[in-house]
């Protein structure tokens, strides 16, 4: 089946169009189209990502990115297909929230031929709830317009998934698999005892990997996303051999349990930036400092986050590991995970770690995802949910 999937959970707008078949543990999966447009030059100003301005740039975005991600699938056909009173009507009333959405969609799709796609999946949730409604409408519309079903994508399964994409196949693996999402809004260790079965065994308390990352960074004085930044600052720190003299907790890393907590790491890095101004006698940080600061922070993070994931491992008798979500752009925590694991590991564990362009958010994993959802709902018989029952939900939950 050909299915159009579509992501706007946060601050990218993100289309693709994939061709799957196969039950699950034996899909194949080609991608057709893959589209993005990152907002992170417009939310730079703000620090961070301000919601109603991500919202008015998917509203303003998806139609165009439509069109483009149609024709690189190569199923833009234009043509004269003007909609009845009643369809107008019904994308009238479901868009009456985004009227720039409405506009540009009605004069879309009145100059479009139907085109061959099966199925539209959608994230409906974790996110930014403005943000989410506007792709879940979007969604609606479509699947209203063409007469096709829509399928609900947890974002979290997506990133759980992205690894897995590979060489047009969703890669089978061996259960039972474990794997740790690291984005800017979660933190989470999920055991899966079969396909789409996730059960969250450990999560952070507080802040998020990526959250952390980024307000560190602006404690450094580093733009927004801070990630990448801080990431860039200690692996310079690493090339040039600057070792920290600073050293930070590892917060919880002997806790009996798999969850996580990050928010005492970043204040111990506050207190620490405000001690080394004060014994400088200085309000700002050297590069040095802020290398040395960069990089101990990155280690900690790996650090912990590589204790919590063995620990699992050999708790569950896990078979598979995954590394998914934003934050596994990030080569050292890659790095660490995957060497430690497959080094200190006394069995075999397969390991998958996403490649870098299915790291961040995307529409190819909410594709997979998607497709996923569809197989298992027809295996176990369960009807898809009704177009009218599908709801926005920014603190929707894995499992
Ligand atoms: O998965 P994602 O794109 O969006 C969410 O679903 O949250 O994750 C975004 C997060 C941001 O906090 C960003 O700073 C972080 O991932 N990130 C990184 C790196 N690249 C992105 N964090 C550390 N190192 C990186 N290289
Ligand atoms: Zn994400």
């Amino acid at each position: 089946m050909k299915i159009l999937s579509i992501e706007t959970s946060c601050d990218e707008t993100a289309l693709s169009v994939v061709d799957a078949s196969g039950k699950l543990g034996d899909v194949s999966f080609k991608v057709l189209a893959n589209s993005l447009l990152s907002q992170v030059a417009l939310h730079k100003e703000y620090g961070g990502v301000y919601p109603s301005l991500a919202k008015r740039e998917h509203s303003k975005n998806l139609t165009p990115l439509l069109q483009k991600t149609l024709s690189e699938a190569r199923m833009f056909n234009r043509i004269n297909s003007p909609l009845t009173r009643d369809q107008i009507g019904e994308l009238k009333k479901l868009l009456n929230r985004e009227p720039e959405l409405f506009v540009l969609l009605i004069a879309f799709l009145g100059n479009v031929k139907k085109p061959n796609i099966d199925a539209v999946a959608v994230t409906v949730g974790p996110g930014l709830e403005p943000a989410l409604w506007v792709g879940v409408n979007f969604a609606k519309a479509l699947a209203i317009a063409w007469d096709i079903p829509l399928i609900p994508v947890n974002h979290m399964e997506g990133h759980v998934l992205s690894s897995l994409i590979k060489n047009d196949v969703i890669t089978s693996i061996k259960f039972p698999a474990l794997a740790l999402l690291i984005s800017g809004g979660h933190t989470q260790l999920v055991l899966m005892n079969g396909w789409s079965q996730y059960e969250i065994i450990g999560e952070t308390r507080d802040d998020a990997v990526g959250e952390a990352f980024d307000k560190v960074a602006r404690m450094l004085g580093l733009p927004y996303p801070g990630g990448p930044e801080v990431s860039k600052l200690a692996e310079i720190a690493r090339e040039e051999n600057i070792k920290s003299q600073y050293s930070l907790p590892r917060p919880m890393i002997n806790s009996s349990d798999f969850d996580f907590s990050f928010s005492g790491l970043k204040t111990a890095v506050l207190y620490k930036i405000k001690e080394i101004k004060k014994e400088r006698n200085d309000e700002k940080l050297s590069e040095i400092d802020k290398k040395q600061m960069a990089r101990e922070f990155e280690d900690t993070v790996a650090e912990v986050l590589l204790e919590k994931t063995k620990r699992a491992i050999k708790e569950f008798d896990i078979k598979t590991f995954l590394l998914g979500g934003g934050v596994s752009a990030n080569k050292h925590i890659s790095y660490t995970l995957e060497t430690h694991l497959s080094r200190n590991l006394l069995k075999d564990v397969d390991i998958f770690i996403p490649p870098i362009e299915l790291t961040g958010d995307n529409a190819i994993m909410i594709a997979a995802a998607g497709y996923s959802n569809f197989i298992s709902n027809l295996a176990s018989k369960k009807p898809l949910l009704k177009i009218e029952n599908f709801i926005a939900n920014g603190n929707l939950h894995l499992g």
